[in-house]
């Protein structure tokens, strides 16, 4: 089975946990896209939609999917969006797409974090993926050196401009044995705006496609 056959199968697994007339979390990646073409076969039964990036809201539009400020709506049931690479503890790397801050508000914001991914993106430990920082520019060379103190090898992501106007640091070969303490570490660093490990909230569901159908975690 190909990724994107097993990123539909949990695209469409996420529909289970969606219920009428809910205002709905939406994430921002090639597997969320896929669970935004869900969304819109059921478009008339869902109030609207909260999304985590501009990509994203586009999609809902072009869809006649309303979208929704948070501040409109409070807090949401549910959030549901990919990851780039999770535990079996739920623990995961976010913000391949750049869009990792937003995700994280919508995500603290969201009663339920429903996670969907092909299932290459389970993982031992996470930090193979390269972990993806949102740094306010000034703070570029700065924050690397800050990153290298911690074990990091940081790239700045060249030509990216985040939704809110920052840039991001690729910061590789990192082991993370403890994903909830150096969440906070980095978040600690003056000039960063968040980190792509959502571990401290992480998901509360995990549903992983494969050959097997869809697992979940
Ligand atoms: C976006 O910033 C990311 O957090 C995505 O959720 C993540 O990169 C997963 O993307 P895919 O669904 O495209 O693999």
């Amino acid at each position: 089975m190909s990724p994107e056959q097993a990123k539909q199968l949990v695209a469409e697994a996420a529909m289970e946990y969606i219920e009428w007339d809910w205002v709905i979390g939406v994430g921002t990646g090639s597997t969320a896209n896929l669970f935004i073409d869900e969304l819109a076969k059921i478009k008339g039964q869902l109030d609207g939609a909260v999304a985590s990036s501009e990509a994203s809201a586009d999609r809902l539009r072009n869809h006649g999917i309303k979208v929704m400020e948070l501040d409109q709506v409070g807090s949401l049931p549910i959030y549901v969006d990919g990851a780039d690479e999770s535990t079996k503890h739920r623990h995961l790397i976010k913000g391949g797409g750049a869009a990792l801050t937003r995700e994280k508000i919508v995500a603290a914001a969201s009663d339920k974090f429903v996670c969907i991914a092909d299932d290459s993106k389970l993982v031992g430990m996470l930090g193979k993926f390269p972990l993806p920082i949102e740094v306010i520019p000034m703070a570029k060379s700065y924050v690397g050196r800050e990153m290298v103190k911690l074990g990091g090898n940081p790239i700045f992501r060249e030509g990216v401009t985040t939704d809110n106007g920052n840039i991001i640091i690729d910061v590789h070969d990192l082991s993370i044995d403890n994903p909830v303490d150096l969440e906070s570490k980095i978040n600690q660093i003056a000039g960063v705006v968040t980190n792509g490990l959502f571990a401290q909230r992480g998901a509360d569901v995990l549903l992983l496609g494969g050959a097997d159908g869809v697992t979940t975690i």
